[in-house]
Protein backbone atom coordinates (compact mmCIF):
# COMPACT_ATOMS: atom_id res chain seq x y z
CA UNK A 1 0.00 0.00 0.00
CA UNK A 2 1.21 3.74 -0.67
CA UNK A 3 1.33 5.95 1.61
CA UNK A 4 1.97 9.74 0.59
CA UNK A 5 3.01 11.57 4.00
CA UNK A 6 3.71 15.72 3.41
CA UNK A 7 5.10 17.97 5.96
CA UNK A 8 7.55 15.02 5.57
CA UNK A 9 10.48 17.92 7.26
CA UNK A 10 8.10 18.41 10.38
CA UNK A 11 8.60 16.48 13.77
CA UNK A 12 5.34 14.91 13.19
CA UNK A 13 6.11 14.00 9.56
CA UNK A 14 9.76 12.37 9.98
CA UNK A 15 8.21 10.10 12.96
CA UNK A 16 5.29 8.48 10.42
CA UNK A 17 8.38 8.46 7.70
CA UNK A 18 9.95 6.59 10.02
CA UNK A 19 7.76 5.06 12.00
CA UNK A 20 6.01 3.41 9.13
CA UNK A 21 5.64 -0.79 8.86
CA UNK A 22 7.68 -2.67 6.44
CA UNK A 23 4.50 -3.41 4.10
CA UNK A 24 3.69 -0.22 3.51
CA UNK A 25 5.30 1.77 0.63
CA UNK A 26 5.75 5.36 1.91
CA UNK A 27 6.66 8.70 0.46
CA UNK A 28 7.60 11.80 2.37
CA UNK A 29 7.15 14.86 0.84
CA UNK A 30 8.67 17.80 2.63
CA UNK A 31 7.27 21.79 2.08
CA UNK A 32 10.22 21.85 -0.46
CA UNK A 33 8.77 19.15 -2.58
CA UNK A 34 5.55 19.94 -2.19
CA UNK A 35 3.57 22.88 -0.92
CA UNK A 36 -0.13 21.27 0.03
CA UNK A 37 -1.68 24.57 -1.25
CA UNK A 38 -0.75 24.24 -5.12
CA UNK A 39 -3.48 21.98 -6.30
CA UNK A 40 -1.45 21.50 -9.83
CA UNK A 41 1.67 19.80 -7.44
CA UNK A 42 -0.44 18.02 -5.51
CA UNK A 43 -2.50 16.60 -8.84
CA UNK A 44 1.11 15.42 -10.14
CA UNK A 45 2.41 13.76 -6.67
CA UNK A 46 -1.12 12.21 -6.46
CA UNK A 47 -0.95 10.56 -9.87
CA UNK A 48 2.40 9.65 -10.09
CA UNK A 49 2.64 7.75 -6.64
CA UNK A 50 -0.83 6.96 -6.64
CA UNK A 51 -1.31 6.40 -2.61
CA UNK A 52 -4.05 4.83 -1.07
CA UNK A 53 -3.63 6.69 2.03
CA UNK A 54 -2.74 10.44 2.18
CA UNK A 55 -1.63 11.82 5.64
CA UNK A 56 -1.22 15.69 5.77
CA UNK A 57 1.63 16.39 8.04
CA UNK A 58 1.95 19.90 6.90
CA UNK A 59 1.08 22.44 9.04
CA UNK A 60 1.71 26.07 10.21
CA UNK A 61 2.65 25.52 13.81
CA UNK A 62 4.42 29.05 14.95
CA UNK A 63 1.30 30.04 16.43
CA UNK A 64 2.68 33.81 17.42
CA UNK A 65 3.78 33.98 13.82
CA UNK A 66 0.32 33.21 11.96
CA UNK A 67 0.01 37.08 12.60
CA UNK A 68 2.82 38.16 10.78
CA UNK A 69 2.45 35.66 7.88
CA UNK A 70 -1.24 34.89 7.20
CA UNK A 71 -0.29 34.05 3.74
CA UNK A 72 1.66 31.45 4.50
CA UNK A 73 -0.47 29.80 7.89
CA UNK A 74 -3.70 30.27 5.58
CA UNK A 75 -2.08 28.20 2.84
CA UNK A 76 -0.50 25.25 5.07
CA UNK A 77 -3.40 24.98 7.62
CA UNK A 78 -6.86 26.14 5.39
CA UNK A 79 -6.26 26.27 1.50
CA UNK A 80 -3.37 23.41 1.95
CA UNK A 81 -5.74 20.34 3.65
CA UNK A 82 -8.75 21.45 1.61
CA UNK A 83 -6.63 20.95 -1.52
CA UNK A 84 -5.21 17.71 -0.58
CA UNK A 85 -8.94 16.37 0.20
CA UNK A 86 -10.40 17.59 -2.60
CA UNK A 87 -7.59 16.61 -5.27
CA UNK A 88 -7.43 13.12 -3.48
CA UNK A 89 -11.35 12.81 -4.11
CA UNK A 90 -10.60 13.59 -8.01
CA UNK A 91 -8.02 10.17 -7.58
CA UNK A 92 -9.64 7.75 -5.52
CA UNK A 93 -13.24 8.80 -5.13
CA UNK A 94 -12.98 8.93 -1.36
CA UNK A 95 -11.64 10.88 1.50
CA UNK A 96 -12.00 10.07 5.18
CA UNK A 97 -10.79 12.93 7.75
CA UNK A 98 -9.17 12.00 10.45
CA UNK A 99 -8.22 15.31 11.88
CA UNK A 100 -10.95 16.53 14.77
CA UNK A 101 -11.54 20.47 12.82
CA UNK A 102 -12.38 20.58 9.52
CA UNK A 103 -10.00 23.04 7.83
CA UNK A 104 -11.77 26.31 7.79
CA UNK A 105 -11.42 28.86 4.80
CA UNK A 106 -11.54 32.33 4.98
CA UNK A 107 -14.84 32.94 5.07
CA UNK A 108 -15.21 30.59 8.14
CA UNK A 109 -13.14 33.29 9.99
CA UNK A 110 -15.48 35.79 9.26
CA UNK A 111 -18.35 33.79 10.72
CA UNK A 112 -17.34 33.41 13.88
N1 LIG B 1 4.40 17.10 16.85
C1 LIG B 1 3.46 16.44 17.50
O1 LIG B 1 3.73 15.78 18.53
C2 LIG B 1 2.05 16.41 16.98
C3 LIG B 1 1.11 15.54 17.59
C4 LIG B 1 -0.18 15.50 17.10
C5 LIG B 1 -0.57 16.32 16.07
N2 LIG B 1 0.32 17.18 15.52
C6 LIG B 1 -0.14 18.02 14.44
O2 LIG B 1 0.60 17.65 13.27
C7 LIG B 1 0.81 18.80 12.47
C8 LIG B 1 2.31 19.00 12.26
O3 LIG B 1 2.94 19.23 13.51
P1 LIG B 1 4.52 19.23 13.66
O4 LIG B 1 4.82 19.26 15.10
O5 LIG B 1 5.12 18.14 12.83
O6 LIG B 1 4.89 20.68 13.03
P2 LIG B 1 6.24 21.16 12.36
O7 LIG B 1 7.40 20.45 12.97
O8 LIG B 1 6.20 22.64 12.38
O9 LIG B 1 6.13 20.64 10.86
C9 LIG B 1 5.23 21.19 9.94
C10 LIG B 1 5.81 20.99 8.57
O10 LIG B 1 4.87 21.47 7.62
C11 LIG B 1 5.60 22.16 6.60
N3 LIG B 1 4.73 23.11 5.90
C12 LIG B 1 4.32 24.36 6.27
N4 LIG B 1 3.53 24.89 5.33
C13 LIG B 1 3.45 23.97 4.33
C14 LIG B 1 2.78 23.95 3.08
N5 LIG B 1 2.03 24.98 2.63
N6 LIG B 1 2.92 22.84 2.30
C15 LIG B 1 3.67 21.79 2.71
N7 LIG B 1 4.34 21.76 3.89
C16 LIG B 1 4.21 22.85 4.69
C17 LIG B 1 6.71 22.86 7.37
O11 LIG B 1 7.74 23.20 6.48
P3 LIG B 1 8.56 24.60 6.69
O12 LIG B 1 9.04 24.57 8.11
O13 LIG B 1 9.62 24.50 5.66
O14 LIG B 1 7.57 25.70 6.43
C18 LIG B 1 7.12 21.76 8.35
O15 LIG B 1 8.09 20.90 7.78
C19 LIG B 1 0.14 19.97 13.21
O16 LIG B 1 -1.17 20.13 12.70
C20 LIG B 1 0.11 19.51 14.63
O17 LIG B 1 -0.94 20.14 15.37
C21 LIG B 1 1.63 17.22 15.94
Amino acid sequence: MNVLITGAGGQLGRALTVLAPPEVIVRGVTHAELDIADAARVDAVLDDFKPALLVTAAAFTRVDAAETAPTAAERANATGPATCSTRSLRTTGSWRRASRAAPRRRADHRAL
